[in-house]
């Protein structure tokens, strides 16, 4: 038998305490949830990331009437940024929401799984971590590295031949 203990590091910041480089991105995080469309589930998220050459892009959640089309705010702005900047790694990507009330949550909202999985491949495409900053009125949580997120994942290496 054997047993695999799989720990990860979350650390939560106050906002003052950050950066202003961190704090400007996590601003532009804000500011994308108001591109939001969300008609049917009336949370907005947004999402802004820092590339290597210091390039912020953003995007919002985009609902669509046959649900499942719709793409969350971080695939969004992962995407745009990929196809945009190829070449360009994304350093670190800041989330933030409004609730159905528009009010900021305060407690920050962690991505979902298939966001997981596209930032997973996009931190193997750049070969370098893809830190993420987590945005919530009450805190902001860091995550070094976005594949933390994913333990046991299925990826490129799952389909070689051992
Ligand atoms: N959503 C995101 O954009 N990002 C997340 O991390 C969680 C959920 C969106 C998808 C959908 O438009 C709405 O929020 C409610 O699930």
């Amino acid at each position: 038998m054997k047993e695999l203990n799989i720990p990860f590091k979350v650390v939560c910041y106050q906002e003052e305490e950050l950066e202003p480089a961190d704090r400007q991105l996590i601003e532009a995080a804000r500011q994308a949830t108001y591109h939001s469309y969300a008609p049917y589930s009336h949370f907005s998220v947004g999402a802004a990331a820092r590339l290597a050459n210091g390039q912020l892009v953003s995007g919002s959640n985009q609902e669509n009437a046959a649900y499942p089309s719709g793409l969350c705010a971080e695939r969004t702005t992962l995407f745009y940024a990929n196809s945009q900047y190829p070449d360009v790694a994304i350093e670190t990507l800041a989330i933030a929401a409004r609730n159905e009330q528009g009010e900021f949550v305060s407690r920050p909202i962690a991505p979902c799984g298939a966001c997981r999985q596209v930032m997973l491949e996009s931190e193997a495409r750049q070969g370098k971590p893809l830190r993420l900053l987590l945005c919530g009125t009450e805190g902001i949580c860091e995550i070094k590295q976005a594949s933390h997120l994913l333990p046991l994942s299925f990826d490129a290496s799952s389909m070689k031949t051992e």
